[in-house]
């Protein structure tokens, strides 16, 4: 006898696996992938686990490693040294747009590209994210070459955005700074790794299988801040108005979601709506949220 958990997660990629999206074509390695992939996994803070439908399929992490290495800089620099280079303020914004201050250079968060590349200019190296965020897995995570190969190909947008910040003095060297958020972006995980991640941040830091404390709660609390309020990009408000919890977008088609003190909780599937967001991922987490009372107002 199959139990509930398994069941329900089920239910919910079938009731919304009809809902269809564009797969991303400006990364050409994205745009090869299946559109009928569909997975859902949740990892509590007790440390239970449950996932259904292509749980083991794997697929690059791209914005969903924003907050993760958001924590890492925060970490490694303090609050205050992050806080002047990276604001706190929703953008309104597509990913992609150039939301930095006119006049001081600044990224309004550390979710839209312009932040991430400032953010990975903080953290020290490409390997001190990649530890962090294999800790937080539970595994060794490891870069999809061919697609970190395609996007570099095709970066002139994120190239544009270092160099104006460049001029600021918000990033000391801009192909650098690109170069090591484009591998961050590659790694490869599945929905089983992302709902893992989530609920270490779930859990104030401390990862629920081992125990260990991987980043402080007050870390925690600023990264859930941003990515409640910034998380969706120019979907936010009505994101946290229908789902209601912290979240993060990929544009590989995965959504992680944070529901504090209680669970982690990852979508994937590869079609994306206007604004960039898993369009059948968005749907599956307003379900999931309706049906387990996640949302947190
Ligand atoms: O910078 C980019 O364009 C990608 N590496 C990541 C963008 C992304 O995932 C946007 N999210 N929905």
């Amino acid at each position: 006898m199959r139990s509930p958990v398994p069941d329900y997660l089920d239910e919910v990629l079938q009731a919304c696996g009809g809902i269809q999206g564009e797969t991303a074509d400006y990364i050409p390695e994205l745009a090869k992938v299946d559109p009928s992939l569909s997975a859902v996994a949740l990892s509590t803070v007790d440390d239970a686990h449950h996932s259904a439908g292509d749980a083991k399929h794997r697929f690059t992490i791209q914005s969903m490693s924003k907050p993760f290495a958001y924590a890492v800089a925060i970490e490694h620099l303090g609050w205050d040294a992050v806080h002047a280079k990276i604001d706190v303020e929703p953008s309104g914004e597509a990913f992609n747009e150039i939301s930095v201050d006119s006049e001081t250079g600044r990224p309004h968060n550390a979710m839209i590209n312009a932040g991430a590349i400032a953010t990975a200019g903080l953290v020290g190296s490409f390997e001190r994210f990649a530890d962090f965020a294999s800790r937080l897995a539970g595994r060794e995570l490891r870069v999809d070459e061919a697609v970190y190969e395609s996007e570099m190909g095709s970066t002139h947008r994120n190239l544009a955005l270092a160099h104006l910040m460049a001029a600021y003095g918000i990033v000391e060297d801009p192909r650098d700074a690109v170069e090591r958020y484009v591998r961050q972006c590659s790694l490869a995980v599945d929905v089983r790794d992302l709902s893992r991640m989530a609920a270490t941040l779930a859990n104030g830091g401390v990862h629920p299988e081992t125990g260990e404390r991987i980043m402080a709660e007050r870390t925690t609390r600023q990264v859930l801040s941003v990515m409640a309020t910034c998380g969706m990009y120019d979907a936010a408000g009505d994101w946290l108005s229908t789902v209601g919890i912290p979240a993060k977008s990929g544009v590989s088609g995965g959504i992680i979601g944070v529901l504090p003190g209680q669970v982690g909780v990852a979508v994937f599937s590869p079609g994306l709506d206007a604004h960039g967001n898993s369009a059948r991922g968005v749907e599956m987490m307003r379900r999931l949220s309706d049906d387990m009372g996640m949302h947190l107002m």
